[in-house]
Order: structure tokens, then C-alpha cells, then sequence
């Protein structure tokens, strides 16, 4: 397994580019299952989580085609199979996510449940529960969701709590059932709205966008398009406060600054000047450290769960006492214990972690359970003295595209060895 190698105390300065988002191609992929003709996704990040996601829908049996650009072309007219096997579904729970698409389409699905996380239990009850809603016909049996349908029906279904990927295998399976489906207190993370494009363009009648309140109008059939994934927010905010961490000065491009409100402000009160143009960011210290800031988590538009990790490493080496309240999972402060390893003195209470910066960390081995745990660490790296080895980062190169390439582009000391 390889390991990132970070000797920090570097500012970083410069231009990079701004992959797809990860959160929105996964569902995205899952959701060019509904069509009855090819469909074309562009945009695609170089992730795991995509050559997972690939891999599960070539071995249903779904034709792909990659061409020179990174395009994905998807026909799954010569599907065979509509399992999603244990072995894929425990390395990538947004399998999940093609649930709704199979049973909708094809009236059958056999998907593993996902098991255990390293961020908290994170069932699956709620898209169970809405599919059965619709009419769907599920047993839970030997670890799998046994789904089956002749064809479902529109419902009127209330989210007991937010949930982005639940909202997502619903809104998928409403857009070919037989009437209206309402989902209330839907996902409103910008993901979910690209998908929700994406569906539209295939024909989808739905209404609602971008609220919580979503009302799908399911059609007969869905036809092919093409489609470009929106930027990922979360990779943007979490090479802004990179920048931020190592008082440096740093532009990001084809991403969107209104993807990343609640991000932007943090970061303003942590003492960043950011501005702001169509489709870029930049950030500048000024040499600055930055001053502790509070954060606490929640459904979109709220900061997202997604960017404390990164928020924590910042807390760490700011000026001042800060907090971060994580409020949507359960148990994702593994990187704490890491950071303090570093010399961070940040303590976890209950749902939140309670730092009094320190001006540098001291390079440390580090190893993380989760993808932005991962991405913490090696912010904090980035300002520690001396050299950090951050173990494990199989998770890294699930999420982020050519992160070490992207760091040294921004003048960071970074080296990738195989251990
Ligand atoms: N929940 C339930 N029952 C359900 C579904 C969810 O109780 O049936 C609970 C979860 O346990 C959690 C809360 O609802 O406490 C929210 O979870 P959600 O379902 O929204 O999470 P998710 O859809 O599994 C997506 C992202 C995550 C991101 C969360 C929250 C994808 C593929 N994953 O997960 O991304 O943290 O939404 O925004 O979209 C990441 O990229 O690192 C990542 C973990």
C-alpha cells in the first residue's frame, strides 16, 4: 500500500484545475442505467471510486466505452445481471446507488447491504423504506436487499432525516414510475441537483430543483444524452484551506465559488482574502496565520460534513481556540487522535472537537480510516515542521484526483512511495 511523504512549512502558491465531483458522477453513473439509449458523461474525475463504479455496471454486463478525452459512454441496453456483489459494495458504499435505477428499469435488483464504516453506522433503512413505498417488494437475506417490482408507483414519501444518496436512489426510481412522487425533505447538496439535471435532460419530469421538496412526474421511458459533471466543492474547499493552513496564496480554476458558500465564509473569518470569479476562486493570506474559526455541520446549504476534517488540521495551527460540531454522522473525528500525534492540541467532546492552535505541528507517521480524514492529514502536514508520512491513502485516491500533482503544481513537498 503506498504512502504520501509531506515535508511541510511551505506556502503555497499557485494555479490548479478543479476536478468533477465525485459525489455527483457516482450517482450520476448509477442513474445512466434509466436510459434507454447510450448516454455520454464527461467531466469524470480519475477516481477509484469511479473505476469502482465502472467496474460494478461492466460486470452487470453494461457496455462502457472510455474515449480520449475521459468521456464515459454508458449503453446498458445489454445488461445481464442486476447484482451489486459484496466484494465491490464494502469498497465503495455508493454502490447503493444503483438501487433505485435497477428496480425501476429492469423490476429486479440484488444489491449487498454495505456493512460497516469507519464514519458511523450509516444505514440504508430510509431507501428501503421509500422503494417499498413505491411499491417495490424487498427482503434483507444472506447480507443482500432482494428487491423486485412489476413496475413501481408515484408516493408521497417523507425523509425521516437528510440523506443525499437515499434522496438520490428515490429520485432515480420516480422518474419511470407509474405517476407522481413527492419527495419531501429531500438532499439539497449540490450533487443531488446535478443529478437531478442529468435526469432532466434524459427526458425526466421533475420540479422542485434545488429545494427540498422534490415532485417527479414518472415518465415511460428515459432517453440517452450527454452530460458534464459539476466541479467538486469539496476538493475545492479542501485545497483553499490548504492554501489557508500554510499562509500561502493560491487560484483554483473551473470550479464555482456558489457551490461553496458556507465554506467561503469560514474561511473569510479565518482571515483569507478570497475573490471570486465565474468559474474561479483565489485565496490569499497574505502571509497571514489564520485565526481559529467555529464550524459546525449540517445538510446543505450548511457546512458540510464533508470539510471538517480539513477545518480541524486548520484549527490546529491557527490563532486562537475554535470547534468544530459535527451533527450529521456520528463518529468521524478519527483524524484528532492522529493530529494530536502531530502536537495538535485538539480534544473531542461529545459531537465536538475543541482546539487551541499551536503555531506549527511536528511531522509525525499518520494513518487515516476515511477519505477526508485522509485529506486532513495531509493538510496538517503541509504545515508541520519537518516530514509527515501519511499511511493508507488508498482512501486519498478514492476521492481526489492526482493529489500529489496537484499539491507540488502548488509548491508543496510531496512524494508518493510504495511501502
Ligand atoms: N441515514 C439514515 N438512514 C438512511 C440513510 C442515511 O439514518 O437510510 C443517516 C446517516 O446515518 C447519516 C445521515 O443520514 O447520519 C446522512 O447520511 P447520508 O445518507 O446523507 O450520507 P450518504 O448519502 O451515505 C453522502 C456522501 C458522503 C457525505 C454525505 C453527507 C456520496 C456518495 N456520499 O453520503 O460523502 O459525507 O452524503 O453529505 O454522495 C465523502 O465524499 O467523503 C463522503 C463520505
Amino acid at each position: 500500500m503506498d504512502k504520501l511523504i509531506i515535508r511541510g512549512g511551505t506556502p503555497l502558491q499557485g494555479e490548479i484545475r478543479i476536478s468533477g465531483a465525485k459525489n455527483a458522477v457516482l450517482p450520476i453513473l448509477s442513474g445512466a442505467l434509466l436510459a434507454d439509449s447510450p448516454v455520454v458523461i464527461s467531466n469524470v474525475p480519475h477516481l477509484n471510486d469511479v473505476t469502482t463504479t465502472m467496474e460494478l455496471l461492466g460486470r452487470m454486463g453494461v457496455n462502457l466505452v472510455i474515449d480520449e478525452k475521459l468521456n464515459i459512454e454508458i449503453d446498458s441496453n445489454t445488461i445481464q445481471s442486476f447484482r451489486a456483489p459484496y466484494e465491490l459494495v464494502k469498497t465503495m458504499r455508493a454502490s447503493i446507488l444503483v438501487l433505485g435505477p435497477l428496480l425501476a428499469r429492469f423490476g429486479k435488483a440484488d444489491v449487498s447491504l454495505p456493512g460497516g464504516c469507519a464514519i458511523g453506522t450509516r444505514p440504508v433503512d430510509l431507501h428501503i423504506k421509500g422503494l417499498q413505498a413505491m411499491g417495490a417488494n424487498i427482503v434483507v437475506e444472506d447480507g443482500y436487499i432482494k428487491a423486485s417490482a412489476k413496475r413501481l408507483h408515484g408516493a408521497r414519501i417523507i425523509m425521516e432525516t437528510v440523506t443525499v444518496t437515499g434522496t438520490e436512489n428515490l429520485l432515480m426510481a420516480a422518474t419511470l414510475a407509474d405517476g407522481q412522487t413527492v419527495i419531501e425533505n429531500a438532499a439539497r447538496e449540490p450533487e443531488v441537483t446535478d443529478l437531478v439535471n442529468f435526469l432532466i435532460k434524459m427526458g425526466a419530469n421533475i420540479n422542485g430543483v434545488g429545494t427540498d421538496t422534490l415532485v417527479i412526474e414518472g415518465k415511460e421511458k428515459l432517453d440517452g444524452t450527454r452530460y458534464r459533471v459539476l466541479p467538486d466543492r469539496i476538493e475545492t474547499g479542501t485545497y483553499l484551506v490548504a492554501g489557508a493552513i500554510t499562509a500561502g496564496h493560491v487560484k483554483l480554476k473551473d470550479t464555482d465559488a456558489k457551490l461553496l458558500d458556507s465554506v467561503l465564509q469560514k474561511l473569510r473569518d479565518a482571515g483569507a482574502d478570497i475573490t471570486t470569479g465565474e468559474d474561479w476562486i483565489e485565496l490569499n493570506m497574505h502571509g497571514r496565520r489564520p485565526q481559529a474559526v467555529d464550524v459546525k455541520t449540517a445538510p446543505y446549504p450548511a457546512f458540510p460534513t464533508d470539510m471538517q476534517a480539513q477545518f480541524t488540521a486548520l484549527n490546529a495551527i491557527a490563532n486562537g481556540a475554535g470547534s468544530v460540531t459535527e451533527t450529521v454522522f456520528e463518529n468521524r473525528f478519527m483524524h484528532v487522535q492522529e493530529m494530536q500525534r502531530m502536537g495538535a492540541r485538539v480534544r473531542v467532546e461529545g459531537r465536538t472537537a475543541y482546539s487551541q492552535g499551536i503555531p506549527r505541528l511536528t511531522g509525525a507517521q499518520v494513518m487515516a480510516t476515511d477519505l477526508r480524514a485522509s485529506a486532513s492529514l495531509i493538510l496538517a502536514g503541509l504545515a508541520a515542521d519537518g516530514e509527515t508520512i501519511v499511511d493508507r491513502i488508498y482512501h486519498i485516491d478514492r476521492g481526489y484526483e492526482a493529489i500529489e500533482e496537484k499539491l507540488r503544481q502548488l509548491g508543496a513537498s510531496i512524494q508518493r512511495k510504495p511501502n
